[in-house]
């Protein structure tokens, strides 16, 4: 059809809908009257632009726009709207928003533009639009958001961007929006979230960040002041290591989800402050180990997934007491049960009402852990359980205390093993080594030893001193047969 028909055809139908206005309700709408005005829902096609201000009731509330090829809102397309409370104009082909399209719209509370063909949002757009509730840009090609189009919209609980074209966020974009509850960032092109991004959000329930495949960092404090989240989504990007103190001050309930990213380290702090966290889903990382003190203090863990990782070693203490934890799965792992297994063992046994799915011998046919008999205690000193202990012992706080006792009865049994193997070995050891220099090798090393202990042993961690020493066969049942003071 070439241009001149259509807009003949085209400026023959506004006058068509011009003149049918004698009713208040243009013949490609429906208007229902309600006590807050009309609620009017429009089907056009095939047009260039909307001849809503030509005919549309001024009381309309509620505004509804189906068009399959509409490219622009113009400035003057609501400007008699002044009640206008919710426009839906989703699915439109809608490429660009003039500057003051919304500035007549005071009430507007609920904007729905998903599923258009946007680019950019500049500044200016919502400038008359403090009762925003809800605002939807989904899945629209928007790449450019000016950093003030938000600033306004202190009401604002909904705000949806996710399936664009965003590849960073300026830090001020949502510092005005303390009353968002929900936020969707995800599947975007974010590479990195700057710090502070998120610091005034101090309403905010659900944060949906996944599918950013290129965002590799999660750095530390950058959910902090967001008291108030209980979802926290990180799925799919390509997160690869989560530092510590990254979720700083998440006290309440929360469900994390981590899964399908390239997670290859937890620093053993990163999770320190979920105490109130329910759900953590890390699957499909590529874990190796889990480090001591990683999952202690969540007294709220329900679920916690950490299937197909290529965990082989889970270190002494990975997992403190965890007494709501009804289901943990390690499935498709790599789990090597060498005497480092022994730990994990013994609080697989320790969890009785956890369902512990997946933990299974990789090198032995998939033997079941808890059914092996005989974990070989390790002969020799291992330094990296050494040291991480030694760590959660100078951060002394009150938690690590709580840990501490917890642990009690997992220690007593080991140190029990342990002090009868020792005093074989002493003997053995006295016997073959009876000259007088390995004597006083062995004298000095054990003096050094304790007096190492002697320093991180404050108060109330006995049982981890007493844990520590068991990991060091050559010297502990001396030590451990001491009266306290002597040490
Ligand atoms: C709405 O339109 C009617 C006529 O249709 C007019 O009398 C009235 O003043 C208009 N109200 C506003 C607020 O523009
Ligand atoms: C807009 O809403 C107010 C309050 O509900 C009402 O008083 C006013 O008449 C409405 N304006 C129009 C044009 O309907
Ligand atoms: C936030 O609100 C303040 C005060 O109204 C304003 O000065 C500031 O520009 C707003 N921030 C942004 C990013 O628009
Ligand atoms: C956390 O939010 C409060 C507002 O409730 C704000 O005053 C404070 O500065 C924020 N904290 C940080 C560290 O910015
Ligand atoms: C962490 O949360 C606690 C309790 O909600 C609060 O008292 C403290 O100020 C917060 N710390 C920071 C640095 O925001």
């Amino acid at each position: 059809m070439n241009l001149y028909v259509r807009k003949l055809i085209l400026s023959l139908w506004v006058v068509a809908i011009t003149t049918d206005i004698s009713n208040g309700c243009p013949e490609q709408c429906s208007c229902y009257s309600t006590t807050n005005g009309n609620d009017v829902s429009c089907e056009f096609q095939d047009l260039h632009s909307i001849p809503l201000n030509l005919g549309l009731p001024n009381d309309t509330y509620k505004l509804s726009v189906h068009s399959s090829s509409l490219p622009k809102i113009e400035d003057t397309d609501f400007s008699n709207l002044g009640n206008l409370t919710v426009l839906r104009m989703e699915y439109n082909g809608i490429f660009v928003i003039s500057d003051n399209a919304f500035r007549y719209s005071r009430n507007l509370q609920i904007l729905r533009m998903e599923d258009n063909k946007l680019l950019y949002l500049q500044g200016k757009l919502f400038v008359n639009n403090e009762h925003l509730i809800y605002l939807d840009f989904k899945s629209n090609a928007i790449s450019t958001i000016e950093v003030e189009v938000f600033g306004r919209l202190v009401n604002l609980e909904t705000l949806r961007l996710n399936n664009n074209k965003i590849s960073s966020l300026d830090k001020r974009l949502f510092s005005n929006l303390t009353n968002l509850k929900t936020l969707s960032i995800s599947n975007n092109l974010i590479t990195n979230i700057e710090d502070n991004t998120f610091i005034n959000l101090i309403n905010i329930e659900s944060l949906n960040i996944f599918d950013n495949r290129k965002m590799n960092r999660l750095t530390a404090f950058i959910f902090q002041n967001l008291t108030e989240v209980t979802v926290i989504d990180l799925k799919q990007c390509v997160i690869e290591t989560i530092e510590a103190n990254a979720f700083f001050n998440i006290t309440g309930p929360l469900v994390l989800s981590l899964q399908n990213n390239k997670i290859r380290e937890i620093h053993n702090k990163a999770f320190r402050d979920l105490t109130g966290v329910e759900i953590i889903n890390l699957d499909d990382n590529f874990l190796q180990t889990v480090k001591s003190e990683t999952f202690v203090n969540m007294p709220k863990l329900k679920v916690l997934t950490i299937r197909r990782n290529r965990i082989f070693h889970i270190e002494v203490n990975a997992f403190g007491e965890l007494p709501e934890l009804f289901f943990l799965s390690v499935l498709s792992n790599t789990l090597i049960c060498d005497c480092r297994i022994r730990s994990f063992r013994l609080w697989i046994l320790q969890q009785t009402s956890t369902i512990v799915d997946g933990a299974i011998c990789s090198e032995q046919n998939g033997q079941l852990i808890k059914d092996i008999l005989n974990v070989e205690e390790c002969k020799e000193t291992t330094t990296e359980i050494e040291s991480s202990t030694i760590t959660s012992e100078s951060a002394e706080t009150t938690q690590t205390i709580v840990i501490t006792k917890t642990n009690n009865n997992v220690n007593q049994a080991s140190s029990n093993i342990s002090n009868l193997l020792g005093i074989i070995a002493c003997t053995v050891s006295a016997m073959a080594f009876i000259t007088i220099i390995i004597y006083i090798v062995i004298k000095t090393r054990c003096s050094n030893r304790s007096s190492v202990h002697k320093q991180n042993k404050t108060g109330k961690q006995e049982e981890i001193v007493g844990y520590d020493l068991a990991e060091t066969p050559n010297c502990y049942s001396n030590e451990y047969d001491l009266p306290q003071e002597a040490i």
